[in-house]
């Protein structure tokens, strides 16, 4: 169908307060709705707390630091299968009874194993569940600073079909010792759930569902990829702002796109003040935004030059894949519109708030570390075929989910990850549990390292090095503590994961005790498809 940009105004998803220390239900409904005006009513999976306020996307979770919350996950999808066709060749829940299975996961969380949403502990509607399964209510500490979290499904091997079909929403920290004076807030400060899709004219999902061969991935494709955008459940919305500073929650919530984001007005710019893990130490000024999906920023736009009546564009200018493209993608390549601001009067009588830039937020550290005495791991990124030939899918160390555990870090370590990226797309990583500084990034010759022409264990400079370059400082946007970073094509990234919370001190649970953790990329195609690991904290 071909959908007029612009013309429905920005949804805000509804709000709950989490911080009241008692016992919060939400649940995943089907549901219909209409993601644009001119289209027909869609059919999605939504969280909420009944299925008449259920809503794509779910209710925005609001807690405090230092004040846990409770939540009991329901199931209410009565589907005997997913309406967005499951690939019944990947390794997948696969429930005896049917239904459509899910568990939530809250991503960028310090939370116990049996509340952390293990792709393996899905529930279904008729209570039938998977083999990590331990209760559905939740419990989060929220003892990490202040940030912007998000939850949505994670049940092994229909990941990327639940997300897709709407099981998403934010989650804020809120934190009177991390949050700076001054900030835009209420109506100046706004969520942006970013996320594509493609639909068919009757309004329905687009989802690959003709098979190739039945003896290949018959349904699974390496990354979805959508033609509209929509921000916050509507297809290319508008938002009015009044001439005035706004801070922007933002969130790349797409399967498989990264969002390289522009702003049509070039008096504009984005001033990042957090990514992830939360506040940067001090401002970035940027004309471009890069989000790989599951990334966070937190941004502020000074709307405060333009002329009443005038319309800002905020565009995408990244490519799929991503960073290089491919021909073969097309049309389009790129989703080029996400949404318009347009710029109206404040009412009379409102007075205009007296909003600021911070300038100095928080101190992060600088990562340090020696790899004589810090753990180590290594994990080549590779695309692979399988024995039926032609079935590629993107692996860690040639292994997958379902190979055996490696990964098992012990509570209190600092270890050091080498993620070496040996495909030709970028990998969004994301560790769970915990979060991460990088500590550097360094290119290398693939080819010349493929044909035995050089070696990693050389130090660049040296003879025989296969590195291109000597090692390059984090750049500003992820100098912050991360818990999804981008692994560039042809790059060795090295992280410095301590086991412990950010701040120091233990969690407040046992972390190694439970079902235990994953870690995996977060296209969630390459995720479904076994490029993911389990991973286990030792005491
Ligand atoms: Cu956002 Cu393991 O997930
Ligand atoms: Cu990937």
């Amino acid at each position: 169908p071909t959908l007029t940009p612009f013309v429905d105004p920005l949804p805000i998803p509804p709000w709950i307060d989490i911080s009241t220390g008692r016992l919060v239900t939400i649940g995943a409904y089907k549901i219909t709705q209409v993601l644009h005006k001119d289209l027909p009513a869609t059919t999605l999976y939504a969280y909420g707390t009944s299925a008449a306020t259920a809503t794509y996307p779910g209710p925005t979770l609001l807690a405090k630091r230092n004040v846990p919350s409770y939540i009991r996950y329901e199931n209410h999808i009565t589907d005997s299968e997913t309406f967005l066709i499951t690939d019944k060749t990947l390794a997948w829940a696969n429930p005896a009874n049917g239904g459509v299975p899910i568990v939530p996961h809250l991503h960028g969380a310090e939370a116990e194993s049996a509340s952390d949403g293990h792709p393996d502990a899905w529930f279904t509607a008729s209570g039938e569940h998977g083999p990590k399964f331990v209760a559905q209510k939740y419990t989060y500490p929220n003892r990490q600073p202040s940030t912007l979290l998000w939850y949505h499904d994670h049940t092994v091997g229909i990941t990327r079909n639940n997300v897709l079909a709407g099981l998403t929403g934010l989650y804020i920290i809120h934190s009177p010792y991390d949050d700076p004076a001054n900030l835009p807030r209420g109506t100046n400060e706004v969520p942006l759930v970013i996320q594509d899709k493609r639909f068919w004219a009757n309004g329905s999902i687009s989802f690959p569902n003709v098979g190739v061969s039945p003896l290949l991935h018959p349904y699974w494709c390496q990354g979805y990829s959508g033609d509209v955008v929509l921000v916050n459940g509507k297809i290319w919305p508008y938002l009015e702002v009044y001439p005035e500073k706004y801070r922007f929650r933002i969130l790349n919530g797409a399967n498989s796109r990264f969002f390289t984001l522009t702003l049509s007005d070039a008096a504009l710019q984005w001033i990042q003040i957090g990514t992830d893990g939360g506040f940067l130490p001090s401002p970035i000024y940027l004309s471009q935004l890069t989000l790989a999906p599951a990334n966070r920023a937190d941004v502020i736009i000074d709307f405060s030059s333009l002329a009443i009546g005038s319309v800002v564009y905020m565009n995408n200018s990244a490519p799929i894949p991503f960073p290089d493209g491919d021909s073969r993608f097309s049309p389009p390549a790129v989703a080029s519109s996400v949404m318009a601001f347009k710029i109206i009067s404040r009412p009379r009588g409102s007075a205009a708030q007296n909003y600021k830039i911070p300038t100095n937020m928080t101190a992060v550290p600088k990562a340090t570390y020696n790899l004589a005495t810090d753990g180590y791991r290594s994990f080549i990124f590779n695309e692979e075929f399988d024995s039926a030939g032609n079935r590629i899918k993107s692996l860690i160390n040639s292994v997958g989910y379902t190979d055996p555990l490696t990964e098992t870090p012990k509570l209190g370590t600092v270890e050091i990850w080498d993620l070496i990226n040996f495909t030709p797309d970028a990998h969004p990583i994301h560790i769970h549990l915990i979060s991460f500084l990088v500590v550097h990034q360094q290119a290398f010759d693939q080819t010349a390292y493929t044909a035995n022409e050089c070696s990693l264990e050389v130090e660049f400079s040296q003879p025989g090095s296969c590195f291109t370059q000597a090692p390059q400082e984090p750049d500003a946007t992820q100098v912050d503590w991360k818990d999804t970073v981008i692994v560039y094509p042809s790059v060795v990234l090295r992280l410095w994961t301590k086991w412990t919370p950010r701040d120091g001190g233990s969690f407040p649970f046992d972390a190694t005790s439970g079902p235990g953790y994953v870690w995996h990329c977060h296209v969630l195609e390459h995720e479904d498809n076994e490029m993911m690991r389990p991973l286990v904290v030792r005491s």
